[in-house]
């Protein structure tokens, strides 16, 4: 193993013409190499089989300028499937390198290898990037940042960039983990919130407390924490005691500064944030905290992690007295996240980013759960009986994920018999009372709203369209928040509300001026989100939410935008290099 993260450490970070870029010239490629393995590791008593990218937990930081290509090989040494997907990046005519397992390529088969190649343009600030086949992505997970050209930000440069990868560490075999998540077992949980890796001192192993994430810094100075949320589960909330932040940016944009003693990070959201060490010199605690929505809602147990702020001349002890620790809202109280969420604004630039003012295609999605019937039978008994298997749904179809083919492949070649269809609804088929709480078990009215059935249902949208979504989160069977992810685009966040949404009223409040420009977007427990883009960038994009048990129930489908009419406005064939599914081998992990 030693000499596996050695070897890889010495191929990593291949800058090539990186003073140019540095000049605000010419684009560098930034070419790294990641060697996917087991590894080892020993938390709570217990030593655990992870999954890592060269040795390394949270995997190595993607350091880029706006306007560079990247180059990354990527070596699979598991005994198991991977791919690796630029969470965030838009991909602009290289859908081919997005990395979603079974939609735009079949994984790398143990052994194998897979070159990723593509731009970054117009994009600044945090992204990530995440294995995207089963439940790895959990360790195999690292920031992916983007720096302005010429260095120049909308803010004082920072002292120093920090990432914050707030994550989950779990004892369960991440591949087992996700078979028996498809076997519709959901009792699994992880042991601990995880802050860049670390447990931290709430956790122990008999007496002996975990390690905490330190974040060491100098008084006067200012910290950009790149805050990501990789963890599998839950949102978080995250509070440094003694100080407050500054939000500047999200999923690689700017925003409108946003003074806040905390921030809410939902699972596939990034956020820049500026903290000011202008307290006095001592110790203080960082806390991420995972929310979950109260009862009757299926309980999970509350995840913590604790790290420190530590003041450079600050004595070893903090001069014996307590640490100060923030004092944080209680796990069930989801209204922060609103709060949060819905207080954003993007920083408005006077001739980019516009936001579409008509739209050509409206689409109405509805988040919720329901239920198969378990084996081969045609019907069963409903309402959490053993007899079913819960799934979660998109206007009452959940998504059946391919497990031989590539949807963009077989797209490509137009051979798409037998594999997906284009039909997924654009609006309910069956409108309900969506936030209504009683369709929580054990309220009344679920059970003739659960019966549903899966089935690989696309969306195809022709070239330069300008699309409007409706995301509705619902109380059907549980009334989680639904982070949505789309791939190879970003959406503008007109609103966000709660409750049902109003079609008469509600778009009276739609921001045109700046709202943000998001990849993923957190729709309100028992509430909705508004969002627009316009289709100019053609291929095979999966949207799902990024809760892992969401995407593995189902909530989840592919947009296939058309080519345009010109080779600018058209998906290029796969690069030489990618490795079609028959030369990939066909692994299912
Ligand atoms: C992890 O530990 C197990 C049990 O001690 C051992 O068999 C295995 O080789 C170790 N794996 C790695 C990658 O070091
Ligand atoms: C990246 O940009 C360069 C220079 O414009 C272009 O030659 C290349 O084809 C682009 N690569 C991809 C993968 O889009
Ligand atoms: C250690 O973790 C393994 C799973 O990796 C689990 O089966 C076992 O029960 C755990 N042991 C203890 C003492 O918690
Ligand atoms: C260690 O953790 C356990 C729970 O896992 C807790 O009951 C106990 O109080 C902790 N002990 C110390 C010394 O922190
Ligand atoms: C912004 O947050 C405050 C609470 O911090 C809340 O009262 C207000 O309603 C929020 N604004 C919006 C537009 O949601
Ligand atoms: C199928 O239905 C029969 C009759 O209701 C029931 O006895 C059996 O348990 C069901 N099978 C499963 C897998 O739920
Ligand atoms: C691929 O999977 C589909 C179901 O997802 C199945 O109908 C088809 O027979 C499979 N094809 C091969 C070649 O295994
Ligand atoms: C929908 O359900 C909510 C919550 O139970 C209730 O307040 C509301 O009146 C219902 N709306 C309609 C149209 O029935
Ligand atoms: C989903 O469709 C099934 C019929 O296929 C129906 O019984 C059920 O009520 C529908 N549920 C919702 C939420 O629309
Ligand atoms: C996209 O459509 C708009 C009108 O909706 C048009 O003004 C624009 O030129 C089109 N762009 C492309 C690249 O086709």
């Amino acid at each position: 193993m030693e000499k596996l993260s050695m070897a890889a450490t010495m191929f990593c970070a291949v800058v090539l013409a990186a003073l140019a870029a540095a000049a605000g010239g010419e684009a560098a490629v930034v070419e790294h190499t990641f060697v996917v393995h087991e590894m080892n590791q020993t938390h709570l008593c217990n030593t655990t089989k992870i999954y890592v990218v060269n040795g390394q937990l949270p995997g190595p930081t993607i350091d880029i300028t706006d306007g560079d290509t990247v180059v990354v090989h990527v070596i699979n040494r598991l005994p198991h499937g991977l791919t690796i997907h630029w969470h965030g990046i838009r991909q602009m005519r290289s859908c081919w390198s997005d990395g979603a397992g079974f939609v735009t390529e079949c994984p790398i088969p143990p052994g194998g290898e897979h070159v990723y190649r593509f731009n970054v343009t117009g994009q600044v600030g945090t992204l990530w990037w995440h294995a995207h086949v089963t439940c790895l992505r959990a360790t195999v997970a690292g920031a992916f940042i983007i720096r302005p050209k010429g260095g120049r930000y909308p803010f004082p440069t920072p002292a120093k960039d920090v990432p914050i990868i707030i994550g989950e560490w779990w004892e369960l075999d991440l591949v087992e983990l996700d078979r028996r998540m498809h076997d519709g077992n959901f009792d699994d949980n992880p042991l601990s919130a995880t802050i860049n890796g670390k447990l931290g001192d709430l956790s122990n192993c008999s007496g002996k407390p975990e390690e905490s994430f330190v974040l060491d810094v100098v008084r006067g100075k200012t910290y950009l924490l790149r805050i990501v949320n990789t963890a599998l589960f839950s949102e978080y909330y995250f509070k440094v005691a003694g100080h407050t932040f500054t939000v500047v940016g999200a999923d690689g944009y700017y925003l409108t500064p946003y003074k806040t003693d905390m921030v809410t990070v939902a699972p596939g959201e990034a956020i820049d944030v500026l903290m000011a060490a202008d307290a006095p010199p001592a110790h203080y605690h960082m806390v991420a905290l995972a929310n979950q929505p109260p009862e009757p809602d299926p309980q999970i147990p509350g995840f913590v992690s604790r790290g420190l702020v530590r003041y450079a001349g600050s004595s070893h002890n903090n001069n014996g007295l307590p640490v100060p620790t923030p004092l944080m809202p209680s796990q069930h109280n989801t209204m922060p996240s609103y709060y949060f969420h819905s207080n954003l604004t993007g920083l408005a630039h006077p001739d980019r980013h516009r936001v579409p003012m008509h739209v050509d295609e409206r689409l109405f999605f509805a988040l919720g759960l329901g239920s198969i019937c378990r084996g081969t039978n045609k019907t069963c008994e409903r309402g959490r009986s053993p007899e079913t298997i819960v799934v979660a749904t998109m206007n009452n179809v959940s998504f059946r994920h391919p497990t031989n083919a590539s949807l963009l492949e077989r797209y490509y070649d137009g051979q798409t018999s037998g594999l997906y269809t284009e039909d997924l609804p654009d609006h309910p088929p069956h409108p309900y009372n969506y936030t209504d709480r009683s369709l929580i078990p054990p309220g009344p009215l679920e059970k003739a709203l659960e019966p549903t059935f899966k089935a690989t249902k696309l969306r195809r949208f022709r070239y330069n369209t300008s699309v409007e979504i409706i995301f509705q989160s619902t109380a059907l069977l549980q009334s989680d928040s639904n982070p949505m992810h789309l791939h190879g685009y970003d959406f503008f966040v007109l609103a966000t509300g709660l409750g049902n949404y109003n079609p008469k009223t509600d778009p009276k409040k739609f921001n045109y001026h700046n709202p943000q420009l998001r990849n993923t977007v957190q729709v309100p427990r028992t509430g909705w989100a508004a969002v627009r883009f316009v289709t100019d960038n053609p291929g095979m994009w999966y949207l799902h939410c990024h809760f892992e048990f969401h995407i593995i129930m189902g909530m989840a489908t592919a947009f296939i935008v058309e080519n345009g009419p010109t080779p600018e406005t058209s998906l290029p064939p796969p690069p030489p290099e990618f490795k079609r599914c028959g030369a990939n081998g066909l692994t299912q992990p």
